[in-house]
């Protein structure tokens, strides 16, 4: 065979091969085939030392002609595959447009958040800072400070946690007033929100692990008639300008006199109905003012100054407002439930 036959032999092979490549590596074997430093096409260039000088120039230029015809088909050939990968990656990506998109489910504050909130602003509004004290408490704040010495009664009534003999899960936020009392001289105006533990069984209106607002003011010449007119605006700020408030004497060591306060039934205005029990009246804390033994334990003379101070549950007043009849709802976290707030 001649050269010129050769390379008529090459550029059928390479015309047979390119038309069943299918893929771009492929393309690529073929080019190093037919065109590369040691392919077929070189192979033949090799031989024309052999050729007589006048046969060179007209092999040369038909060898030329091959490559180039090869050269353009690889070129046309990677094109057309180029062209159809891209095709193939636009149909795997097409995006339906009109499809509906996936809700995403936005959360929301907790009903004792808010609330808590709602009454933090109700106080801020009138002058109160807001602090905070420790869960884990000594004996000497939860009780001993505020006159409930070891062996007092009323301890009995707080089942209490003991971590260590001196050392407590606090039953009540009233501590604060005495920590307050020691870190900062009148005039004071603080609510002390927060979560207290007592060993109690869950039920209906009872859990272990609850939360109160502390509420504390003291100063030169505050009276009860101070107590009065704070919380009946705090009540009407929560539930309503109608809303009205009443005290009835009751006893707490901590403070003298001491009352529990009731507001006025926001669901049927004092007539009486199934959420106030026919009362007319819903009891939503207790208050007094602050014991001399208390204001002197907190390391303010009683001579002086005085006080007043109030326990809130935060349970009672989210259960009152949204109108719940099981307080253990506030903490089973069931969406269903949660997701109507
Ligand atoms: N600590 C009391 C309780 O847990 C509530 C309370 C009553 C707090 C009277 C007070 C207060 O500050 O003056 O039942």
């Amino acid at each position: 065979m001649n050269q010129k036959e050769q390379l008529e032999q090459i550029r059928a092979a390479a015309e047979e091969i390119l038309q069943k490549t299918g893929s771009l590596e492929e393309l690529d074997a073929a080019r190093v085939r037919f065109l590369g430093k040691k392919g077929e096409l070189t192979a033949v260039l090799k031989t024309m030392g052999s050729l007589s000088p006048e046969e060179r120039p007209a092999v040369g230029q038909a060898a030329n002609t091959v490559r180039e015809q090869i050269a353009a088909a690889i070129e046309k050939k990677t094109a057309e595959l180029k062209a159809k990968a891209q095709d193939a990656k636009l149909l795997r990506e097409t995006i339906d447009v009109t499809l509906p998109g996936e809700a995403v489910d936005i959360g929301h504050k907790h009903p004792l958040s808010s609330v808590l909130d709602e009454v933090k602003e109700i106080f801020m509004g009138m002058g109160f800072d807001v602090r905070q004290g420790p869960e884990v408490e000594w004996d000497y704040y939860n009780f001993e400070a505020l006159n409930i010495p070891k062996g007092h009664p009323a301890r009995d009534t707080q089942d209490t946690f003991y971590i260590t003999e001196n050392m407590l899960l606090r039953t009540q936020t009233s501590g604060c007033q005495i920590r307050v009392m020691e870190n900062q001289k009148p005039p004071i105006r603080i609510i002390a929100p927060g979560r207290v533990f007592r060993s109690d069984a869950v039920d209906a209106t009872h859990s272990p692990i609850f939360h109160q607002i502390e509420g504390m003011v003291v100063d030169e010449g505050v009276t009860m008639g101070d107590l009065v007119g704070t919380l009946d605006t705090f009540a009407k700020r929560l539930y309503g300008e109608d809303t009205r408030i009443r005290l009835r004497p009751h006893h707490f060591p901590f403070t003298e006199p001491s009352c529990e306060i009731d507001v006025s039934c926001f669901k049927c205005g004092g007539k009486g109905c199934s959420m106030c029990k026919n009362e007319g009246w819903i009891e939503i804390l207790g208050g007094g003012m602050v014991h001399p033994k208390v204001l002197e334990n907190g390391g303010i003379d009683p001579e002086k100054y005085s006080g007043f101070a109030f326990g809130i549950g935060l349970e009672r007043l989210v259960m009152f407002k949204y109108g719940l009849d099981d307080m253990r709802m506030l903490y089973e976290n069931d969406v269903r439930f949660l997701n109507q707030f």
